[in-house]
């Protein structure tokens, strides 16, 4: 390869190429409509975080939404490792989309439609325990998304809206809360409350995206022997927690140390968040640095 040349850190519909070679069609049905699903899936070396649940949740969106992702989740176990090659990064992120393709604009489902699948790295670095350390801040607001939040889909105007609600309020996430002040999660992860021993997060149903990172913070608790609870709690409950932390694939376990303005508990990451956070880390090291 010739230096300064383009990696190819983009896969289009069966071809690698640059990012900025990438091209979609107007009549798309991702772009007209929001008509598809996506995941993020983090990456170090030839090793993928969770790439099995991440697939296994693309295609249970896929079926949801009717889209016939035929073979989609093979190809991108094929693909990806090939993707991360091509593009050179040692570590980061891959974004996976796949929509119902592109089509004359009208709401009805077309019937030849060919799916675009797109998958492409973004090569990034992770937080560091002084991070976790410092956590971060959140705001409440009311979920104004659909009620199939357990499909990855891309229609994210929400999340735009609601992360632009939190950064005007100085935070730096949004806490949806349900008409009936319950907690459901925050605009791009999942959301814990510690009381006492106990860690309670929203039951994973159409109100919360289901995280394979959430998963695993329930199976850790459990294995430390902490109480795990899968019930909401009211947004007033939660201002009075001991302790509140967040999961996401990006942010692994981060403690959220003031919610409107308010401190959470001492105002200073918990032992059972750093617990779990600490625990987190060595999964998260032992999968990415697997022999494989
Ligand atoms: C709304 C929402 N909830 C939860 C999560 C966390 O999911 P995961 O742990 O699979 O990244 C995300 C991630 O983007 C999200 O957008």
């Amino acid at each position: 390869m010739m230096i300064g040349q383009p990696r190819d850190d983009l896969y289009l519909n069966g071809e690698f190429m640059p990012l900025a070679s990438g091209q979609i069609s107007v009549q798309d049905r991702g772009f007209q409509f929001a008509d598809g699903v996506y995941e993020v899936v983090r990456f170090k070396g030839s090793r993928f975080l969770w790439l099995d649940e991440h697939l296994a949740r693309l295609e249970r969106g896929l079926t949801a939404l009717a889209i016939p992702g035929v073979g989609s989740r093979d190809r991108f176990t094929r693909v990806l490792p090939e993707l991360v090659r091509r593009s050179g990064s040692g570590e980061g992120s891959i974004y996976l989309q796949v929509t119902r393709g592109p089509a004359p604009r009208d709401f009805s489902m077309p019937i030849s439609a060919v799916p675009t699948e797109l998958a492409y790295v973004a090569p990034q670095t992770f937080f560091t325990w002084d991070q976790v350390l410092a956590g971060t801040t959140a705001c409440l607001m009311e979920d104004i998304r659909w009620t199939r939040c357990d499909i990855k889909a891309i229609c994210l105007t929400a999340a735009v809206l609601g992360k632009a609600v939190a950064a005007e309020r100085g935070a730096s996430e949004v806490i949806w809360v349900g008409p009936d002040r319950l907690v459901r999660e925050g605009g791009s992860c999942n959301l814990f409350v510690v009381r006492g021993r106990e860690v309670w997060t929203h039951p994973a149903d159409r109100h919360i995206l289901a995280g394979v990172t959430r998963l695993r913070v329930l199976e850790i608790a459990r294995e430390l022997g902490v109480v795990v609870r899968e019930e909401p709690m009211t947004a007033e409950e939660l201002l009075v927690a001991d302790e509140v932390f967040l999961s996401s694939t990006l942010r692994d376990l981060l403690p959220i140390l003031r919610v409107d303005g308010r401190p959470i508990g001492r105002g200073r990451a918990g032992p059972v968040s750093l617990r779990l956070a600490e625990r987190m880390r060595a999964a998260v090291d032992r999968e990415l640095s697997a022999d494989g």
